[in-house]
């Protein structure tokens, strides 16, 4: 069991164990948990293998390589486990085994190494105290001489400088830091803000503009059954000064709302979300001479303008009005981490995430001026 942060050589690691037991006539599988990440192997393996080692037969459709003395590997995604079937293998290596579902294992692999007394390299980032948490535990008693488990950070891996390490860190919330640089194992609530009762420090929301002072504003278009929430944020004291959510009135009524709020606030920006209806609503403000910029949210840009926000309230760097729903928002808001290494943001389902949005955007907007940011 080796717990890694990310970039520590996990992968690597297994490609050299990997070709060492083919080569000593061991079958053996490396599982990941996409179609792409073990296509990406595979393509490193064969690379590596066809460039040193001669009499290698290939199979694309089986992503199979055999060794002239007997020894075999084949790549394998777990993403549908229930394909997962073949005979007897001595050796097996599991990337970013933390998150494959649970079953994998001891359902799938372990039958298979049963009878040759196979064995196993789990290699992954911690995911919260899951499965691979349990065997990593398993690993670290002494009386189970069968696992052991072994952990390193990121500033492990000598060939990477660590201010490149530390240079993450600053762009990465606590959490995520912790959990996948630092191989940390910790509860997954999966939450994504803390402190929020702290920076929620501004109780009544009857603030007034004040001559001279920079505001910007967030707004997010409500789909559906959400509401189109708008926030603004005083630029100098980086604290929420006044947000208005409203639903269901037509895009006229709502625009009239956003322009209600633009009149009192005089907003040196408001940077909206573009996305689908967005786009036409954005036009016809921006016709009435408003200053909105457009904001296309990807999974890229989501990620950014969300991460931005954690920081500033984990270390309270901005001041939140009180309010219910907004609190609520961001204390159920969650993070989920993807196989391939990804983040995705979003509110539960069942719950909305306008406010977070709304906030979001606005935050932004603060760190960024106006200035057009490419997240290209
Ligand atoms: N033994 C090694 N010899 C040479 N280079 C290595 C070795 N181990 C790791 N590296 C280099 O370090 C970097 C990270 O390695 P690798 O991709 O294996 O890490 P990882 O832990 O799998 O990362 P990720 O979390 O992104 O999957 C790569 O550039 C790789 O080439
Ligand atoms: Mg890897």
């Amino acid at each position: 069991m080796v717990a890694c942060g990310r970039r520590f050589g996990k992968t690597e690691t297994g490609k050299i164990l990997l070709t060492e037991q083919a080569l000593r006539g061991a079958r053996c599988w490396w599982l990941a948990p996409t179609f792409q990440m073990s296509g990406q192997v595979w393509r490193d393996l064969k690379a590596l293998v066809l460039g040193t080692i001669t009499n290698v037969t290939v199979s694309e459709t089986e992503k199979r390589m055999d060794f002239p003395g007997g020894g075999m590997m084949a790549i394998r995604s777990t993403h549908v486990a229930q394909n997962l079937r073949g005979m007897g293998l001595d050796f097996a290596v599991l990337d970013e085994a933390a998150f494959m579902e649970p079953t994998v294992w001891p359902e799938v692999v372990r039958p298979m190494l049963l009878e040759r007394r196979g064995g196993a390299l789990f290699l992954s980032s911690p995911n919260g105290l899951n499965w691979f948490h349990d065997l990593y535990q398993l690993g670290l008693d002494p009386m189970q001489d069968e696992w052991r488990s072994f952990q390193f950070t990121s500033y492990d891996n000598p060939l990477i400088a660590p201010d490149e390490i530390d240079n993450l860190r600053r762009n990465t919330p606590e959490r995520v830091w912790r959990e996948e640089y630092m191989a940390e194992f910790i509860a997954d609530s999966g939450q994504v803000f803390r402190n929020v009762r702290a920076a929620a420090s501004i109780l009544s929301s009857g603030a007034q503009p004040v001559y001279g002072r920079q505001y910007i504003a967030g707004l997010d278009w409500g789909k559906e059954n959400d509401s189109t929430v708008i926030v603004i944020i005083d630029a100098e004291t980086r604290q929420m000064v006044d947000m208005d959510r409203f639903n269901q009135i037509g895009w006229e009524l709502q625009r009239g709302h956003v322009a209600t709020m633009c009149a009192k606030w005089q907003p040196s920006m408001v940077w909206a979300e573009a996305n689908s209806i967005g786009a036409p609503n954005i036009e016809a403000l921006q016709a009435e001479g408003l200053p909105v910029q457009a904001f296309t949210t990807t999974a890229r840009s989501k990620q950014s303008i969300i991460e931005g926000l954690a920081l500033a309230i984990e270390r309270g760097e901005i001041g939140l009005l009180a309010d219910d729903v907004l609190l609520g928002e961001l204390a159920a808001y969650t993070l989920r981490r993807l196989p391939g290494g990804g983040y995705q943001y979003g509110a539960p389902s069942g719950l909305h995430d306008d406010c977070v949005i709304a906030l979001a955007l606005a935050w932004h907007g603060v760190r960024h001026g106006g200035a057009r940011i490419s997240f290209a």
